[in-house]
């Protein structure tokens, strides 16, 4: 790219209030970066962007040029690659082109303002997939380009080594420099699941709305917000619905021939050597989606301890004997409003941990699982640990609250949905609750008025809800 000098300049001045070296590592920062890379109209297209920073981040990949074509060829002559201030090469090396390095830090990926971390290389692949077929020009590959490889390679690669994943932790997650990985890392993990979604979204939409004017900072900022005066309702194209978008456009069927044919494509290609038969090849790859399916189609998002923030447990935790039957639902009533955002919902987190542990003396935040208004679920104790919610059941039971006073009012539809669909079946396939499990309110095993009479209400209409005469003709 060096030999490009002439642009170099121009944008130099733009770029002079952003510094690479001083940026953290947020999507937020790199939209800012492609808004300077764009610059002021008429700038570089989204194409032209995408493509550069495609050469940044795969270089000589002969699977991504077999669907995308070189990188250096851009579409038109007047349209010739962008360039960038030297001060942002290093950011953009950092964020855009992915690798695990031995300490299990991850490379290539950004924290979103939705708390979620995504894989910045495999977005752009989606991007720029669906921007040359909005062109008018056809493409395919867009789900090899994003996910299917990724999962295919990781399928492939791990006998015994994990397949899927894992999540991990930034080092601060209001200033983010450093990705730690929670585990051992598989070729699929959730940072590249999740730009490998998003791509795919992204891609679909950009292929089939060739939008006048557009600017890749506009459409990545539409998506991954932040949104000013919470999260949007309704089907959206947004980061925190990417999950129920994605289950949307595949099952599990067809993802496996997608699969399938990005490691047959990867073959043709000599990048990938079937040592397995076509039988053995296929059932590694239906085992593997079965996997994913469950991990990322069925359960939701689950913003992990480490980044709202927690403090350890104290003591030692009690292991639940699996699976459980039933399902308390709670008002937190303190935090009395809905959290919006992920910087406020994970102040909830803290405070009502701090709350928890030094005045009622608990060794950890007492729910299993919290409920956000920003559409994401918060790890409480989780699925393996027993919680200090239900005085008296504690061991046969979930604690889920919905942070806010559900007295009056009820939760974001989305947020009930979290739970009643995607969380409870999340838990079943998991094995961690019984397939007739029960939905109680805390009042009805508690002296307690939670979780206030409007929640209570409203899970008195859901399918697996039990009223205590039920359960009592039980037992
Ligand atoms: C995270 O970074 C911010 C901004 O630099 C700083 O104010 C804060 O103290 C840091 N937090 C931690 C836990 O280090
Ligand atoms: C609560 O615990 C009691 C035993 O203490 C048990 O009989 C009952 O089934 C439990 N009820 C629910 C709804 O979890
Ligand atoms: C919850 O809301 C109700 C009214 O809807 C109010 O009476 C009650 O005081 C509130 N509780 C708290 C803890 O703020
Ligand atoms: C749930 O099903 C199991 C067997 O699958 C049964 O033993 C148990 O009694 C059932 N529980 C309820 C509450 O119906
Ligand atoms: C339930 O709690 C209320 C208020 O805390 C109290 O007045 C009432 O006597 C309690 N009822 C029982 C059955 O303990």
């Amino acid at each position: 790219m060096g030999s490009r000098a002439p642009h170099l300049l121009a944008l130099a001045a733009l770029c002079s209030s952003v510094h690479g070296n001083d940026l953290p590592l947020s999507m937020e920062s790199f939209i800012r970066v492609v808004q300077r890379i764009e610059g002021r109209d008429p700038g570089p297209s989204p194409l032209t962007v995408v493509r550069s920073l495609r050469g940044v981040a795969y270089q000589g990949d002969t699977f991504v040029e077999y669907f995308l074509g070189d990188s250096d060829s851009f579409p038109s002559g007047k349209d010739e690659a962008p360039m960038w201030d030297p001060t942002l090469s290093e950011f953009i090396h950092l964020t855009v082109r992915h690798r695990v390095t031995g300490q299990a830090r991850e490379e290539g990926v950004v924290l979103g303002s939705d708390g979620t971390t995504v894989a910045l290389g495999s977005l752009l692949l989606g991007i720029e997939a669906g921007l040359v077929a909005g062109a008018g020009e056809s493409v395919s590959g867009l789900y090899s380009l994003t996910i299917a490889r990724n999962l295919g390679l990781s399928f492939l690669r791990s006998q015994d080594s994990q397949i899927l994943g894992p999540d991990g932790c930034w080092d601060n997650v209001t200033f983010p420099t450093v990705f730690t990985l929670s585990g051992p890392p598989s070729l699929a993990t959730d940072a590249l699941i999740n730009g490998g979604m998003d791509g795919v979204l992204l891609g679909k939409y950009l292929s089939t709305h060739a939008l006048h004017d557009l600017k890749l900072s506009t459409v990545l900022r539409d998506y991954y917000g932040p949104h000013p005066g919470g999260a949007p309702e309704g089907p959206r194209l947004v980061s925190f619905q990417r999950r129920g978008n994605f289950r949307q456009l595949v099952n599990g069927l067809v993802l496996q021939e997608l699969i399938l044919g990005s490691l047959a494509t990867l073959q043709r290609l000599g990048k990938a050597e079937n040592t397995a038969g076509a039988a053995a090849l296929e059932d590694v790859v239906k085992g593997g989606v079965q996997e994913f399916v469950h991990r990322y189609l069925e359960c939701p998002a689950i913003i992990p301890r480490c980044q709202w923030g927690a403090r350890p447990y104290r003591g030692s935790p009690t292991q639940l004997k699996l699976p459980l039957a039933f399902m308390y639902i709670h008002h937190t009533s303190t935090p009395r409003q809905p959290c919006l955002s992920f910087p406020q919902c994970t102040a909830d987190m803290r405070a009502m941990q701090r709350f928890h542990q030094d005045v009622r003396h608990w060794d950890d935040i007492g729910y299993s699982f919290v409920a956000g208004s920003d559409g994401y679920i918060y790890e409480g104790r989780g699925w393996r640990w027993r919680g200090a919610h239900t005085r008296g059941n504690n061991s046969r039971g979930y604690g889920i609250a919905f942070i806010g006073n559900y007295t009056g009012t009820l939760p974001a539809r989305r947020s009930l949905e979290l739970i009643r669909e995607s969380l409870a079946s999340c838990g079943v396939t998991g094995g961690q609750l019984t397939r007739n499990f029960t939905w109680h309110g805390h009042r009805q095993l508690v002296n307690t008025t939670c979780p206030g009479g409007a929640l209570y209400l409203e899970i008195k209409s859901w399918k697996q809800f039990r009223s205590r005469d039920q359960a009592a003709r039980h037992h």
